[in-house]
C-alpha cells in the first residue's frame, strides 16, 4: 500500500490506518440543513491516513492524491487558532483537530500521511471522508471518547468554521455510521436514524461522474441563506416554523410576494422534496422501483428549475437517462458538477453505460467515468 512506503519514507515506522467513506444519498437533496430528511448510504470508496503522534507540538500531514503541480503536498502546522495552514486540503486536518480541542479532546502533535480513492470533487463526499478518517483516528490515537455522531459533528464544525461551508450533517453521518448494505434515513431534526436494506432485486445502482469538478463555497452557502429568507419571514406569520421542515406549501404560499421570487422557488423545492424522502421510503417497503424512479427525476427537476443547482453536463446526464428508460437519475449532492445517480434495471445496464458514456464524449469531449454502487461500512481501523 503506497500510503505505507510513504509514511516509513517520510516518518519513520509505527502509525496506524484508519479509513473513513464517501457516500451517496438515494434522495433528500438540500434538506439536511432544513431539518429535513436525507437517504444516504456510505460507499466502498474511502480516504485512509496513516497517522501517529510524534511528540512534538506541530502536525506534519502530506497528501499523495493532491496534484503536485498545483498545491504543496506537504504541510506543517501547529494546533493554535492561529497556525491555519495555506492549502485546502490541510485545513481539513487541522479544523478536524482544532474542532476536537475546543470540544475539549487532549489533541497533540501527529505525523498523517493521507490517500484514497473517493473521487475528489465528485459530489461523493471526499472532504467529509477526510474529516472522519481524521476524527476518528484522532479520537481514537488520543483516547478523546468521542462517539460517532461527535465525531459526524466535529466534521461539519470543521467545514464551517475552518473552510467555510455552511454544509448540512447528512455527508459526515454517513461517512461515520454507514453499514455494510444499509441506506441510512436521518431525520436531521432530532438526528434518529433508520437503516434500511438496499438490495433491489434487478436493478443496479450507478453513478455517472460528469468530470466537472466542483469545491462547495458561496453558491451553497448562498442556498441555505436563502432557505433562512423563507423561514424569517414564514415565522412573522407562523411563529411555530423553526426551519422549513415546520413548513408546508400552503404556509409558504402565504408568504408569497413577501420574499424574492428566486427564494421562494429554492423553498418550494426544499418542501416538496421533504415528502418527497417519506415517498420513497414507502415504495421502498413495498419494493415499488418504479416509484422510487420517478421521485428521483422530480428531485432532479427540482434541483435544475427550483434550487438552480444543477449544470448543463448534470443535465445532459439526466436527459439520456431518461431517453434510454432508466428507471430513476438524478444528480447527486450539493451540485454544481459531480456525478448522476441511476437506479436502473440490470438487463439495460450494460447498453445505457455505453452510449450515455459515448454520447457524453461526443457532446463535451471527456469520458466519464462510472461507478456501480456498493454500499459499505462507516469509519473504521484498519
Ligand atoms: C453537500 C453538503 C450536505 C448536503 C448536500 C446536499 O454534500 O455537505 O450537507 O447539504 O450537499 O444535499
Amino acid at each position: 500500500m503506497k500510503i505505507r512506503e510513504k509514511f516509513r519514507e517520510l516518518f519513520g515506522g509505527g502509525g496506524e490506518i484508519y479509513a473513513a467513506p464517501g457516500r451517496i444519498n438515494l434522495i433528500g437533496e438540500h434538506t439536511d440543513y432544513n431539518s429535513g430528511y436525507v437517504f444516504p448510504g456510505a460507499i466502498d470508496k474511502a480516504i485512509y491516513c496513516m497517522i501517529k503522534p510524534n511528540i512534538k507540538d506541530k502536525v506534519r500531514a502530506f497528501a499523495i492524491d493532491e496534484n503536485p503541480d498545483k498545491v504543496s503536498q506537504y504541510s506543517e502546522f501547529g494546533l493554535q487558532e492561529e497556525d491555519i495552514p495555506v492549502d485546502r486540503w490541510a485545513k481539513y486536518i487541522f479544523g478536524t483537530a482544532r474542532e476536537m480541542i475546543k470540544s475539549g479532546a487532549a489533541i497533540e502533535g501527529f505525523d498523517v500521511v493521507v490517500s484514497g480513492d473517493v473521487p475528489l470533487g465528485a459530489g461523493m463526499s471526499s472532504s467529509a471522508a477526510l474529516e472522519c478518517s481524521i476524527g476518528y483516528a484522532l479520537n481514537d490515537i488520543f483516547k478523546a471518547g468521542f462517539d460517532k455522531m461527535q465525531i459526524a459533528k466535529t466534521g461539519q464544525a470543521a467545514e464551517h468554521n475552518y473552510i467555510g461551508v455552511k454544509c448540512g450533517i447528512m455527508d459526515q453521518f454517513a461517512s461515520c455510521f454507514g453499514d455494510a448494505g444499509n441506506l441510512i434515513r436521518l431525520d436531521c431534526r432530532n438526528m434518529k436514524y433508520e437503516y434500511y436494506p438496499f438490495d433491489p432485486k434487478g436493478y443496479k445502482l450507478v453513478l455517472i461522474n460528469t468530470m466537472v469538478s466542483h469545491a462547495l463555497g458561496s453558491e451553497y452557502n448562498d442556498r441555505r441563506a436563502s432557505c433562512e429568507r423563507a423561514v424569517e419571514e414564514l415565522r412573522k406569520v407562523h411563529p411555530h416554523v423553526k426551519t422549513l421542515r415546520d413548513a408546508n406549501l400552503i404556509t409558504l404560499k402565504e408568504i408569497s410576494g413577501r420574499i424574492s421570487e428566486e427564494d421562494y422557488m429554492r423553498a418550494e423545492y426544499v418542501i416538496e422534496e421533504k415528502t418527497r424522502v417519506i415517498d420513497v421510503c414507502l415504495f421502498l417497503d413495498r419494493g415499488y422501483y418504479e416509484g422510487v424512479g420517478r421521485m428521483m427525476y422530480e428531485t432532479h427537476a427540482g434541483l435544475r428549475d427550483k434550487y438552480t443547482v444543477s449544470c448543463p453536463e448534470l443535465d445532459f446526464l439526466n436527459d439520456r437517462a431518461k431517453e434510454y428508460g432508466v428507471t430513476g437519475s438524478r444528480m447527486m449532492g450539493g451540485g454544481f458538477g459531480g456525478c448522476t445517480i441511476n437506479l436502473v434495471k440490470e438487463d439495460l445496464y450494460g447498453e445505457f453505460v455505453s452510449r450515455t458514456t459515448a454520447d457524453y464524449e461526443k457532446r463535451f469531449g471527456i469520458i466519464p467515468e462510472v461507478y456501480d454502487v456498493v454500499i459499505g461500512d462507516g469509519a473504521r481501523k484498519l
